[in-house]
């Protein structure tokens, strides 16, 4: 009888801990009589918890450490993947500037993305269409597991949907589904060249890649995944 006391006081230190986690009611730890009751039946490492939990300083504690700071003693150089993946070049700086995104240097940022865009000399924009597919499909490249060697995928399908019928594909991206119902005038194909380039062209602080400017893609895979969104035999542009 006591002992099951004891475990329904225990279960009830418990979920009050997990109310105050979760509730932030910063008071309750010290009020409340399940949290107080667990300390009484010798539980006083969940008592501990409770308290911290309710500790305003202890929280922001553990939420304050600079990221940079962590992921520069964390992140290790290996197979072509360097720490100086973590420095930031002035068009990220300005766009992590949260107070003002970009700000007054908005326009001037997306000018010199576009001017620096560079187009097929030979007009030639699209290439074969299924293999335009692999690559989109394909988010390997650019890690120190992957052989430096190996071409990068696209990785396009991590944020935006394809074709019918996938399995899974992200949403950060707007649905690229039809896409070739737009055409193929000069004015798309520079533009969609354009934006697989380098996005910042078009949205100065845009999260998608510049797989361009970068170097994730060579302009032989840029081509064929061009022709994965505007050929018409393409997947993309098939309603099944
Ligand atoms: C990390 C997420 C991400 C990845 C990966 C990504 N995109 Fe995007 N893409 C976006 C976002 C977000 C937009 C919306 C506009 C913007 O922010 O630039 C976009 C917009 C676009 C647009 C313009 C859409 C329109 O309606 O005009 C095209 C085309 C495009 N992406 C193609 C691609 C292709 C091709 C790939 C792979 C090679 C790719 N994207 C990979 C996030 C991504």
């Amino acid at each position: 009888m006591m002992k099951r006391l004891m475990i329904s006081l225990f279960a009830l230190s418990l979920m009050s801990g997990c109310g105050q986690g979760g509730n932030g009611e910063q008071s309750a730890a010290s009020t409340n009589p399940q949290a107080q009751a667990g300390n009484a039946s010798g539980n006083t490492e969940q008592g501990a918890q409770a308290d911290a939990a309710s500790d305003t300083n202890a929280a922001s504690a553990v939420m304050a450490p600079d990221p940079d700071a962590i992921l520069r003693t964390s992140m290790q150089a290996r197979n072509g993947v360097g720490l100086d993946r973590l420095d930031q070049d002035s068009l990220q700086i300005a766009c992590s500037n949260a107070e003002d995104r970009a700000g007054d240097q908005a326009g001037k940022l997306r000018e010199a993305a576009m001017a620096a865009i560079e187009f097929p000399e030979d007009g030639n924009y699209l290439g074969d269409w299924k293999k335009g597919e692999a690559i989109a499909q394909n988010g390997r490249g650019m890690q120190y597991s992957d052989d430096p060697d190996d071409p990068n995928g696209g990785n396009c399908y991590a944020c935006h949907e394809l074709a019918a019928g996938e399995v899974a594909y992200g949403t950060m991206g707007p649905s690229l589904r039809n896409y070739g119902q737009r055409g193929q005038s000069e004015a798309m194909l520079k533009y969609t060249w354009g934006k697989i380039w380098n996005p910042h062209a078009y949205m100065v602080c845009s999260h998608m890649p510049r797989f361009g400017e970068a170097g994730i893609l060579t302009p032989d895979q840029i081509r064929h995944v061009m022709a994965l969104l505007l050929d018409p035999a393409s997947p993309v542009n098939k309603a099944e």
